[in-house]
């Protein structure tokens, strides 16, 4: 029988599980990719296939209980073993693919040839997920760099197959991309897709140039023929639930802590920055800044907060268990610094938030700093906007961010210069109520007419023109 669901295929699922001592609990995951597409993806239209999180430590029940879970939810687990986790993980993934997609050349791993192995196995082993589950009419959606092997292993065995591929980070510029020695099977594997989707068209054009420079293959302004088949290219910016957000932020729980927040600062703005724990995110350049800024207007003393809520994140990576301490540090640094017995500038925050304090947060803010130095779209900066139905608060917004091209009222800055950065936030926080009234309502209009639903729509529609196609040419 021929079906028309959907098959997402990414590493996380959306639902994380978490062990403490043998027992079980299931976490929403934290990431970009997990809130745009849980929003739209359910059992009833999707089956999903991803890593449950770091299972190792299940007793036999605990073991049982996830699987009902999942199974519930309509998701297929694909395990990973330890070893896999260290190599394919945090090993290829996370220390080579990512820190180089963010152009952060000095962290890029040079040893990672055992990783590369373990890469190419744990792809296979999500293809062959995909393959037990498939159904003919099935559409197969594979997500983010962790799996870029992945459509060219499924065309091998499912010829016909309707699979799309998107990118959730940024694609480096050719010169970059060609640092790593499997350039050309990460550019192979990708165009065993018949849509390959990016955030912007400048990621769009620089994938279409690698494949001219690399592989030499010539593309036809968004389409290349590779092996017979026709594979298109395309911008597609990822967004957010707008009605959900709004839906939610106006929640009285949501209100209270708003105003719990604004309460425990008397007297200041609030500044608030929402990040996972990573160094794309511009954490120390961004604390810098507000050190820089308190030398430059030392009358601010005491008359603002920046409240920086850091979610841990990839904490097996040495790069990260680095930042982490340096942001300990720096903190530590600008507090004993500038601090006086009743204020301190930065209040910081190593740990996940519930759902009730982001929207709080988001509310609480005066300015809301997204200053990453490399982010392929940054949903952070759209859920802040959807969440002010005061038409107030100020954006400062990395020019390296994706959602930089849509979201030009904005404050937009240069994260690497640290005078420009105080600068915006000194901008930001002395700007008059007409002029933050007047950025935020049209930011507020763009992210309620492009949505996650959009999103998807469109890239749904383009992988079913491009599949139709590929089918009337065999
Ligand atoms: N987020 C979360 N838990 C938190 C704080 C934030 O799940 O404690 C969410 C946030 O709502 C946003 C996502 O994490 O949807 C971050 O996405 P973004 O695109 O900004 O960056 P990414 O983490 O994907 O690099
Ligand atoms: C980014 C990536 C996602 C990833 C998320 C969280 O959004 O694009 O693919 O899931 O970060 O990172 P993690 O390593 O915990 O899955």
């Amino acid at each position: 029988d021929v079906t028309s669901r959907y098959l997402i295929v990414s590493n996380r699922l959306p639902i994380t599980a978490v062990v403490e001592n043998g027992n079980l609990e299931l976490k929403a995951s934290t990431g970009g990719l997990a809130t745009a597409l849980k929003q739209v993806f359910g059992e009833d239209n999707a089956t999903w296939i991803g890593w449950p999180g770091e299972t190792g430590a299940l007793m036999r029940k605990a073991r049982e209980q996830l699987e009902d879970g999942l199974e519930k939810a309509g998701m297929v687990p694909v395990y990973l073993a330890a070893k896999q986790v260290e190599r394919f993980y945090e090993g290829f993934s996370n220390g080579v693919l990512w820190p180089l997609f963010h152009y952060l050349l000095d962290t890029v791993r040079s040893d990672a040839g055992r990783d590369w192995e373990a890469y190419r196995e744990v792809n296979e082993k999500f293809a062959e997920a995909v393959v037990a589950v498939y159904k003919p009419g099935d559409r197969i959606w594979v997500q983010d760099y962790q799996l870029c092997l992945v459509p060219g292993m499924l065309r091998k065995r499912l010829p016909q197959a309707s699979i799309g591929f998107f990118l959730h980070i940024p694609f480096p510029a050719s010169g970059v991309f060609r640092i790593l020695p499997w350039r050309r099977e990460i550019l192979q594997g990708l165009l065993g897709a018949d849509l390959i989707g990016f955030h912007t068209f400048s990621y769009a054009r620089q994938f279409s140039s690698c494949l001219l420079r690399i592989l030499g293959l010539e593309s036809n302004v968004d389409t290349v023929t590779h092996d017979g088949r026709l594979v298109r290219i395309g911008a597609f910016p990822i967004s957010i639930d707008t009605e959900h957000f709004e839906t939610a932020s106006a929640h009285p729980e949501v209100t209270a802590k708003a105003e719990e927040i604004r309460h425990h600062h008397p007297g200041c703005k609030i500044l608030v920055g929402v990040d996972r724990l990573d160094y794309t995110k511009g954490l120390k350049r961004r604390v810098l800044a507000i050190e820089h800024l308190l030398e430059k207007h030392p009358e601010l003393a005491g008359k603002f907060k920046f409240i920086q809520a850091a979610v841990p994140s990839r904490a097996g990576v040495e790069a990260y268990k680095q930042l982490r301490k340096q942001i300990d540090e720096l903190v530590g640094r600008v507090n004993g610094r500038f601090s006086t017995i009743s204020w301190s500038p930065v209040q910081y925050l190593y740990r996940g938030l519930d759902g009730h304090e982001l929207l709080g947060l988001y509310r609480a803010a005066d300015v809301m700093l997204v200053t990453p130095l490399r982010d392929g779209m940054n949903l952070v900066a759209k859920e802040f906007v959807a969440c002010r139905h005061d038409d107030d608060g100020v954006l400062v917004l990395s020019e390296f961010a994706g959602a930089a091209w849509e979201m030009g009222e904005a404050i937009i800055v240069n994260p690497y210069n640290e005078d420009e950065l105080a600068d915006a936030m000194h901008r930001a926080l002395t700007m008059d109520e007409p002029e933050r009234r007047f950025r935020m309502q049209r930011l507020r209009k763009r992210v309620r007419d492009w949505t996650v639903h959009e999103w998807v729509r469109q890239f749904d529609q383009a992988l079913t023109l491009v599949t139709t196609e590929n089918a009337a040419w065999h």
